[in-house]
């Protein structure tokens, strides 16, 4: 449909269809059984026309309820104006892939994009239009439970998958191509930085770290093209997002030159009251219109105030009608006004979890799994030893991880069922082992099938709903139990291989004896044969930490790109009066960018080709990377920055530039980088992004802690 026409259109509505356009309510009000709407309906104080004309529905999928739903809303609707069907397709639809956090660790942005265009396809073939994905929220507390569906605590990092995220949702042509489906990044803004790691707390920073650290995930996403932004929960400088103006007016809309559609989060709008800066319904949706705020998630204060608020000048229609015209131009981006039903087909079954999905699903998931603990080479394992395969996890299917909503437990592979392609000499239990509370029996089998075995794989790990929303943890330990039955086998077999599954990153304090760890997060539909995969070697490890492991709960927030303090620990370690703890270091168990591999890789002759920077050249920087064992495996180089002298304070260092090698055993290369003026930019206090000459170290190495410095200078 032609722009004009689109506009005619929102002339031709009534004031109460308008505002029904803004309205968005769950799947159940579509529901064909009369009993599970007529409860909420009267709840919420909702008529039917209201739910005819709702502009948007949430959670709804299926080929054919998708079809119904949009025929019967079409003849009912006047203008024939079509519903737009979202969901939150976070990791995968059916096919689940590793969660967020774990795609992180992956460091490859090319895996990230296929995830998300096979989450796409099946998505759009069971009829979705739009996806609540990607959240790019900064994330440093791992208290907070979703901390499992961000990329970690890197802006650049965040930012370049949250480009790669759209891209695969997205593709380039969402009007024609019937399997992508529109992303909505979210969570506006700074959502991760909840106080003390309770979920929706408090957010308070300055609006120079805002800029800095937390809004380039969500820029790079609308840069990338994403068609929607969801406000979040919390604060921003003491004004609830979904009722701050400066946020969504000033800087999204006018700074950002962004035109697509602003949703609330699910309830938010109502919320304002809660926060305490409206007085009832009436006031937060003026709040919330006046803020930019286009649809209403799954409450009613517009459907309620909005038409009253502009009939007694209170609000301004064409706040309104801007509104409802994004929406609509937003339906037409997809080709909905032509194609109502969209990519929605009955042979959606043939697309979802098909088998080059879940191979797609497993390879991705092994690139997502980090080792961080390898003693003496005590893995890869060998077919012929016997492994005994114990704990919560070794037979469990709870390895999706939150929000995996049409994710099936029982089409996921355990680690058991893996590890069976790999070996005949498994020994493995009968008994239920509970996460938290195993029987005496389990705990005893279990310590006596280690007892048997050349080596042990004890599976522990958190439960699926211990992360995700809602699910902040003050304690970010494994359970007690585990713990326990890991001091019961190390007792008789000290040949221990500890793999996680758990959606955050944890204090591993308790099982510092473990030869091997393996950080297998929440893996997906194929975490079994991945992990397996990689116990048994047929995968040489390759991902890196996104997130600090902190030493203990007590550092957090703890993050590698910290800014330097006044009294330095590095600078006088001995000195009492220096920035440190009394009864732990500062420093990260695993820190960001770390992660093993099977093969061995050296790092030489860090040099640069001018030691002179300005503004119309650049630096090369090159480093021999060495792989000094006989096997294959890639490395990720990682290139880190710091301005020596700033006008405002700078981190320690800052991930600029990554690249992902492929190294033959014994085999060397040269692997250079280009440092320009552009990648050190920051945020000064007036909120200019520029960069200051003088002296900055550039830091090449596998890690953000192990690392080679060179200097230079810029010059301007
Ligand atoms: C979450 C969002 C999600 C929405 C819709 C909210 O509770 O914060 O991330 O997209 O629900 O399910
Ligand atoms: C402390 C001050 C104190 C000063 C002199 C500093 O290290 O931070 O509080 O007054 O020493 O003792």
């Amino acid at each position: 449909m032609e722009q004009a026409k689109l506009t005619a259109l929102v002339q031709e509505m009534t004031l109460a269809e308008k505002v029904d356009q803004l309205l968005q309510l769950a799947a159940d009000f579509y529901s064909q059984a009369a009993e599970e709407k007529t409860g909420p309906m009267t709840e919420m104080g909702l008529k039917d026309e209201n739910i005819q004309n709702a502009g948007t529905i949430l959670g709804l999928a299926g080929a054919s309820e998708a079809k119904r739903i949009q025929k019967e809303y079409m003849e009912k609707n006047r203008l024939g104006i079509p519903t737009l069907l979202m969901a939150d397709i976070i990791h995968g639809f059916r096919t689940i892939f590793p969660i967020p956090l774990a795609l992180g660790s992956s460091w490859d942005l090319a895996a990230a994009e296929e995830m998300a265009q096979i989450s796409a396809k099946e998505a759009a073939v069971s009829g979705l239009h739009v996806t609540f994905s990607p959240m790019v929220d900064l994330v440093r507390d791992p208290r907070w439970g979703r901390v499992m569906e961000s990329t970690g605590e890197d802006p650049y990092l965040n930012a370049r998958f949250a480009e790669s995220f759209v891209k695969g949702y997205q593709g380039d042509d969402l009007k024609n191509d019937f399997t992508r489906v529109a992303a909505c990044v979210k969570h506006f803004a700074a959502y991760g930085a909840a106080l003390a790691g309770r979920d929706y707390n408090t957010v308070n920073m300055s609006e120079r770290q805002l800029r800095e650290s937390y809004l380039p995930g969500y820029k790079a996403a609308l840069d990338a093209g994403a068609k929607l932004v969801m406000t979040s929960f919390n604060t921003v400088d003491g004004i609830p997002a979904t009722g701050n103006k400066w946020l969504f007016r000033d800087v999204l809309r006018q700074e950002y030159d962004f035109d697509g559609v602003v949703i609330s989060d699910w309830g938010a709008v109502k919320e304002l009251i809660f926060h305490g800066v409206a007085a009832d319904e009436k006031q937060a949706a003026q709040l919330a219109i006046e803020a930019g705020v286009d649809i209403e998630m799954m409450t009613t204060c517009y459907t309620h105030y909005l038409a009253e608020l502009i009939e007694e000048g209170s609000v301004d229609e064409a706040l309104l009608d801007e509104a409802v015209l994004r929406i609509l131009e937003l339906k037409n981006d997809l080709g909905l006004f032509e194609n109502p039903y969209r990519g929605a087909s009955v042979e959606d079954e043939k697309v979802i979890l098909s088998p080059e999905h879940r191979q797609a699903a497993r390879e991705i998931a092994q690139k997502s799994i980090v080792l961080l603990k390898n003693k003496a080479d005590i893995l890869p394992l060998n077919s012929e030893e016997t492994v005994a395969i114990i704990g919560p996890a070794a037979a469990s299917h709870d390895v999706l991880g939150a929000w995996s909503w049409q994710g099936k437990m029982e089409e996921a592979v355990s680690l058991l069922e893996g590890a069976q392609a790999y070996s005949s000499h498994l020994l493995v239990g009968k008994e239920e082992f509970d996460y938290f509370a195993p029987s005496q029996k389990a705990v005893a089998e279990a310590v006596s099938l280690a007892q048997k075995a050349d080596k042990v794989v004890l599976a522990l790990g958190e439960a699926e709903w211990m992360s995700g929303e809602a699910a902040s943890r003050s304690d970010i330990t494994l359970p007690k139990a585990q713990i326990a039955l890991f001091e019961a086998v190390k007792a008789v077999n000290p040949n221990i291989i500890v793999t996680l599954y758990n959606g955050r990153p944890l204090d591993l304090n308790g099982i510092d004896e473990a030869k091997a760890i393996v950080e297998a997060w929440f893996a997906g539909t194929e975490a079994g044969n991945a992990l397996a995969d990689i116990l048994w070697g047929a995968f040489n490890p390759t991902a890196r930490l996104s997130m600090s492991f902190p030493e203990s709960v007590g550092q957090v927030p703890i993050f590698y790109n910290c800014d330097s303090t006044g009294r330095p620990y590095e600078s006088a370690p001995n000195e009492k009066y220096v920035s440190k703890y009394l009864d732990v270091s500062n420093y990260a168990k695993y820190p960001f960018g770390f992660g093993l591999s099977y093969s061995q890789f050296s790092y030489q002759d860090v040099v640069i080709d001018q030691t002179e920077l300005t503004p119309e050249n650049q630096i090369l920087l090159t480093v021999t990377i060495t792989n000094e064992s006989e096997q294959t495996g890639k490395e990720t180089v990682q290139l880190y920055i710091q301005d020596l002298v700033g006008q405002v304070v700078r981190p320690i260092k800052e991930l600029k530039a990554f690249q992902q090698v492929v190294l033959a055993g014994k085999e060397s290369r040269k692997v250079s980088f280009a440092i320009t003026e552009e990648m050190l930019r920051y945020v000064h206090q007036d909120q200019r992004t520029i960069s200051d000459a003088g002296a900055f170290l550039a830091m090449v190495g596998p890690n953000s802690r192990d690392l080679t410095a060179v200097t230079f200078n810029l010059v301007k």
